[in-house]
């Protein structure tokens, strides 16, 4: 473990200092450290970022005498998350779950999968050509959203796939519900495999000792963060942990990193990476405490607010909920009578407020660690009671159908490999009915995948996301966004 103290930031540093000494850069990238850059892009960055922008390979900041400062930044990362190793990501906390499939997939040929994850997971099945069990999220039955796995559910899972190399779950969900990974590594590790913990989410959970424990401290096997979502580091830059367990190759890991890895990292994203690992480490317990306090007034604020209502630690105990991220502020706006989609439209038409998400019942604001959350809350908060005053102008056009839950997902005919890179046609939807899909589909309200690829499309799921269209929701992963026609595999 390094020697350096958490209060430096060696890589960072070191970029700092060749830029200083005006190097002579015979190297890429072309702008030269800004010189060679277009101005707009000089006038929007500052001189100072370009001159940051140096490739891999560079002596005396990731090759030379060692450690190297970029080794030295990655141990301090890995120090200040508890894991036995962490390597920075520049393709985000989606590169950590292709790796992790990855790694996964010189195992064996089968993992378990929760069945909501992000489709970067999904992505990485078709990568990695694992044959997925999948497991279904608990649904909450009032907000329609996805909540975590429960272990009763990945023991089942395990169970029925004896040949399962691992199983890959997500916690906390975009909605701030974490699960028990506690129990899910009991039972993991029960069946004798590793367990993969999503925590793009949860990077900060590690500095307060108030939030709930995080994935590497209950001892996980490999952990993904997704560090630029609430720690702060530059958008597109990512971790992924080794723990101390001996499930999980550790050359494994590193060689699949390697494998999907661009050969030039930006020197900005990991930069980044080692200046939000500092700002954690050292100050991370102060800024949350502010910011803790700031969303709990928030909350008590939003709940003064006319048919809006917030969600908060009471969650926990509910079916996949073991305990509640705070730093999410999740808005409850059934009281309104109006779709979340219609009041984020409205408070980012006249207020210029933009949010996380939205869906049909619930609205998300996303809090950094870093940031004045009682100032950015009181913004939050006159948006929001400007849209709760122009809703009640307007009760005509208040929702009158309730949500309905998705249908059963259709069995899985062939991996997702197998029906993404297999022969495929684009058939017209009304003939795609138990045909198997080459492509995902994911009705937005909720955005829980209807359809993955590999799967056998039924009359029910595509009647569904027809519906959720119809009322004005969106569909992702489709290749036809208007479900005319449908990517499907040619069974032979
Ligand atoms: C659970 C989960 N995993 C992975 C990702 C991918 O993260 P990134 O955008 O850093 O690639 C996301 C992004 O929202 C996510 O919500």
């Amino acid at each position: 473990m390094p020697r350096t103290p958490q209060s430096d930031a060696p890589y960072l540093d070191a970029l700092r200092a060749y830029a200083a000494r005006d190097p002579g850069r015979f190297h890429v990238p072309g702008h030269k450290g800004g010189p060679g850059a277009d101005p707009g892009l000089r006038d929007a960055l500052g001189p100072g970022a370009l001159a940051l922008d140096i490739p891999a390979l560079t002596h005396g900041i990731d090759v030379g005498g060692e450690p190297t400062p970029f080794q030295e930044a990655q141990d301090l990362a890995a120090q200040a998350w508890g894991a036995r190793r962490t390597w920075f990501l520049v393709n985000g906390a989606s590169q950590g779950n292709h790796v992790a499939l990855l790694t996964l997939a010189h195992r064996g040929r089968s993992v378990v999968v929760q069945r909501n994850a992000h489709s970067s997971t999904i992505d990485a099945l078709v990568v990695s050509g694992l044959r997925p069990t999948f497991v279904a999220p608990e649904l909450d039955p009032e907000l329609f959203v996805a909540h975590c796995m429960t272990p009763e559910a990945l023991d089942l899972a395990l169970r029925e796939t004896p040949d399962a190399v691992g199983a890959t779950v997500v916690s906390p969900t975009y909605f701030g519900a974490m699960a028990d990974v506690a129990a899910l590594l009991e039972v993991a590790h029960s069946h004798g495999v590793p367990l993969v913990v999503d925590e793009s989410w949860g990077a900060h959970l590690a500095f307060h000792e108030d939030l709930p424990r995080h994935a590497l401290a209950l001892g996980a096997d490999l952990v993904i963060s997704s560090t630029h979502k609430i720690v702060g580091s530059l958008t597109q830059s990512a971790m992924i942990h080794l723990g101390h367990g001996d499930l999980m190759d550790e050359d494994v890991v590193d060689r699949c990193i390697t494998l999907i890895e661009s050969t030039s990292p930006s020197s900005l994203l990991t930069g980044s990476l080692d200046a939000a690992r500092r700002l954690a480490a050292v100050h991370g317990r102060e800024l949350l405490s502010e910011t803790l306090r700031a969303l709990a007034l928030a909350r008590d604020a939003v709940r003064e607010i006319p048919g809006l209502d917030v969600l908060d630690e009471r969650l926990a105990g509910a079916p996949g909920v073991f305990a509640y991220d705070p730093l999410r502020l999740v808005i409850d706006v059934r009281g309104t009578g109006h779709s979340g989609y219609e009041l984020a439209r409205i408070v980012r038409e006249r207020d210029d407020v933009n949010l996380e998400l939205a869906g049909e019942n619930v609205m998300v604001a996303v809090f950094g660690i870093g940031e004045d959350a009682t100032a950015g809350a009181a913004r939050l908060m006159v948006a929001l009671r400007h849209v709760v005053e122009t809703l009640s102008k307007s009760p005509e056009d208040r929702l009158d159908e309730a949500f309905a839950a998705p249908p059963p997902w259709g069995e899985l005919a062939m991996t997702p490999r197998e029906a993404f890179l297999g022969p495929q046609e684009v058939v017209p939807t009304r003939e795609a009915v138990g045909r198997v899909a080459a492509e995902s589909l994911a009705a937005y309200p909720p955005g829980i995948p209807n359809v993955l690829p590999g799967e056998r499309l039924t009359a029910e799921t595509l009647d569904y996301i027809r519906q959720a269209l119809d009322h004005g929701g969106s569909l992702r992963g489709a290749s036809d966004r208007r479900l005319e026609t449908l990517r499907v595999a040619v069974e032979r």
